[in-house]
């Protein structure tokens, strides 16, 4: 028999503090949990983040165990034991690796969400498809009505391709200076999008989403990726309702944001595409070869 204890969580972007995650302790030092115990996560990619750093930290590590009940916490970031919280200053600021002991993943979950937020999701298959498999873009192509009413057995199918391709790069690469980071395809922009709106105006995915379509826009002008590919890319955006463009940005304050980008290292680093199922990370990239990109993206 496992006795169990509840603790609720308000999972806002703004409520992922330090503060929130000292509250969770003090609750479970009331409630006299001790190093035997686990924590179990039933939720998304905040109460992922949170609830794995009070396991990361809790007297000095708790077991955990994720029941991760959004696509993008599904197909992204139930795995690979990135977890944290944000500062006032920036996004995931406090961090570390906890990697659960196991993940229970149910689609059935899915069922309970809106549809924006279901939609905002598939922005995160699309881009493992995107980076390493064409088979799993053709699905996305195929089997969109399928996919759009949620049907369990698709379901179950793609976030299976999109775990596996997370389990194979962050097994070479579990820190994040390689390959893994191939797994940000489209979160350069997508997250500058995100700081200079607040976090408000976009779901993570819709951003994402943006970011995907920029990142291949960037690739097609690096002369990597064609044309074709490039449209082929924002009519699958599209068949999901995905938003591939944003008019109203002042490309100069995006660039901004990509400078405090915690991966950057002197130039900017961009996950570029080579084709349908093949990344090259590109660590030379000018600012102002961005800038002009933004630019003719806007148009
Ligand atoms: N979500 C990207 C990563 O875990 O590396």
């Amino acid at each position: 028999m496992i006795e169990y204890d509840n603790i609720s969580v308000e999972c806002t972007e703004a409520g992922k503090t330090f503060l929130s995650v000292g509250t969770i302790v003090d609750t479970m030092l009331d409630k006299g949990f001790s190093r035997h115990d686990y924590v179990v996560t039933i939720g998304g990619g905040i109460m992922g983040d949170m609830g794995g750093f009070v396991a990361g930290i809790y007297m000095r590590g708790l077991p955990l165990f994720h029941i991760p009940t959004t696509l993008i916490s599904q197909v992204d970031s139930c795995i690979g034991g990135k977890v944290g919280v944000n500062s006032v200053k920036g996004k995931n600021a406090l961090g570390m690796f906890v990697h659960p002991q196991s993940v229970l993943i149910d689609p059935g979950t899915l069922l309970s969400l809106d549809e924006r937020n279901y939609l905002s999701g598939i922005a995160e298959i699309i881009k493992y498809g995107l980076i390493r498999n064409p088979d799993l873009v053709c699905k996305l192509e195929q089997c969109a009505t399928a996919v759009q009413r949620r049907e369990i057995d698709i379901l179950r199918d793609i976030i299976w391709d999109c775990i596996l391709i997370k389990k194979q790069l962050v097994e070479i690469d579990e820190k994040d200076f390689g390959i893994r980071r191939i797994l940000n395809y489209g979160h350069t922009l997508g997250h500058a999008i995100e700081s200079n709106t607040d976090y408000k105006r976009y779901l993570h995915g819709e951003a994402i989403s943006i970011g995907i379509a920029f990142a291949s826009h960037l690739s097609v002008k690096a002369g990597y990726l064609d044309k074709s590919d490039y449209m082929r890319i924002i009519r699958l955006l599209d068949l999901y309702g995905l938003p591939s463009s944003w008019i109203d940005f002042n490309p100069e304050n995006l660039i901004d944001s990509i400078h405090r980008d915690k991966k950057r290292k002197t130039k900017n680093t961009m996950i570029l595409l080579k084709k349908i199922g093949e990344t090259i990370i590109d660590e030379e990239i000018e600012d102002n070869h961005i800038l002009e990109s933004l630019k003719d993206f806007r148009i």
